[in-house]
């Protein structure tokens, strides 16, 4: 890209105070089924119509917990997540053994935050008062849309109605509650989008997810968009509705903290954020991806996807990973700036140049702000720019290169 040359202008105006406090240590947990399959999720989920042999699984979860524990031991958790999949489908007393267990390795931080993913079914909801009972205390509720003809065209086995039941029982059972939209739907209109966003915004707590729409690779989605029977917001369209997102949730003080993220202030998921501010974090069970620090070296593990082969791995060995990489500083800075600059609060350029040995390019940033892509704070970090979130991975490349 060229552009602006001047790197003078990129210098912050007073050096930060102090660099970012450490981001903490989280643990996330992979449950891997669902009822049904979704048509736009790639996500690694499956269904099962035999069952699931739940107590088998929770064992192998047991001993991938102690043999991750082995190698980092003495870590304090602020942040454990499950996700999936659908997690909720889980019984209370298997997430109280997982929570336990995880006790039992590491020191739970007493202000943990510990939060489970939810489906929003009658019969998922039942269950919240479990999970609370199990050491739950925030719980994310899919409920992508305000529309029951757009919850059938997205595949989902939920209403409305069903959705907003499980909200309220959300909303007494636990303090914190977040839920997921997905936007830039087939023929969604920005009106349309404007009035389903007043109904989440009416029944939130502090906290949305909204997502725009993504084809998947190798989802039905994709087949029938290739097909041409299904047609996606254009770019101008999706830009649009991204616009209105912003503007309605500036509105009702719910900004965005993360691309698809909006809190209030003091109620960003703080698990999240240990990811974006490229944190330490285990994953455990099927798929899960993780980043540990051993010996003054970062590695990035990844699990067997398939359950069953992660559970016969898990078996035979205490844990199940495929993957276990140490990363080199430049991988890592890389990772870093991926991550950091998904943030409203940007990255600490001091911080990059701790992790990859050497300082950001200033005439490369230089030239982004020339085109309105990123900025400097006054406090001296640099993050991107409304206008630069829509093209964030060119900017990132770009940055990185
Ligand atoms: C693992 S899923 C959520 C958990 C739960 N199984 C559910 O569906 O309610 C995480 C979120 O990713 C979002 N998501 C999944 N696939 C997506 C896609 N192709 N485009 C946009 N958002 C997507 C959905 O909002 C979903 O709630
Ligand atoms: S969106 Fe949720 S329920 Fe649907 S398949 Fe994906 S993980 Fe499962």
């Amino acid at each position: 890209m060229s552009g602006v040359k001047d790197s003078s202008r990129v210098r912050p105006s007073r050096e930060p105070e102090r660099a970012d406090p450490p981001p903490g240590f989280a643990v996330y947990v992979h449950w891997p089924f669902c009822l049904s399959k979704c048509p736009y999720c790639d996500f690694n989920s499956h269904v099962r119509h035999g069952g699931v042999d739940e107590a088998r699984f929770v064992r192998a979860y047991v001993a991938e917990i102690a043999t991750t524990a082995g190698r980092i031991p003495g870590r304090t958790v602020s942040t454990i997540f499950f996700g999936g999949g659908t997690p909720s489908l889980m019984q209370p007393a298997s997430v109280a053994t997982i929570l336990d267990v995880i006790a039992q390795y590491w020191t739970v931080a007493p202000d943990a935050e510990i939060t489970i993913e939810a489906n929003p079914t009658s019969v998922e909801a039942e269950r919240f008062r479990g999970f609370r009972s199990a050491g739950v205390n925030r719980v994310s509720l899919g409920v992508q849309a305000f529309d029951d003809a757009a919850l059938a065209a997205l595949g989902r086995t939920h209403s409305v109605e069903e959705a907003l039941a499980a909200v309220a029982v959300a909303r007494s059972a636990f303090e914190r509650y977040s839920f997921d939209l997905i936007y830039a739907r087939p023929s969604q209109t920005p009106a349309q989008w404007r009035a389903e966003l007043g109904r989440a915004i009416a029944e939130t707590a502090g906290h949305l997810s909204l997502y725009q729409l993504t084809v998947e690779p190798d989802t039905p989605f994709e087949a029938l968009h290739r097909a041409g029977k299904l047609a996606i917001p254009d770019e101008a369209a999706a830009r649009e509705l991204y616009d209105v997102t912003q503007e309605t949730c500036d509105r009702a003080g719910l900004p965005a903290y993360e691309v698809s993220n909006h809190a209030r202030r003091g109620d960003e998921c703080r698990h999240n954020l240990i990811y974006w501010r490229y944190g330490e974090y285990a994953g455990i069970g099927p798929g899960a991806h993780g980043r540990l620090d051993v010996a003054g070296k970062r590695y990035a593990t990844a699990a067997e996807k398939r359950p069953e082969a992660w559970l016969s791995i898990v078996e035979s060995r205490g844990d199940g990973l495929v993957d276990n990489e140490a990363l080199q500083r430049a991988a890592q800075a890389d990772e870093f700036l991926l991550m950091g600059l998904r943030l409203t609060e940007g990255i600490d350029p001091r911080r990059y140049a701790e992790i990859a040995g050497r300082p950001l390019d200033l005439s490369r940033i230089a030239d982004l702000m020339g085109y309105g892509l990123v900025e400097m704070t006054p406090d001296g970090r640099l993050r991107v720019t409304r206008s630069g979130v829509p093209v964030l991975d060119a900017v990132v490349a770009d940055l990185a290169a």
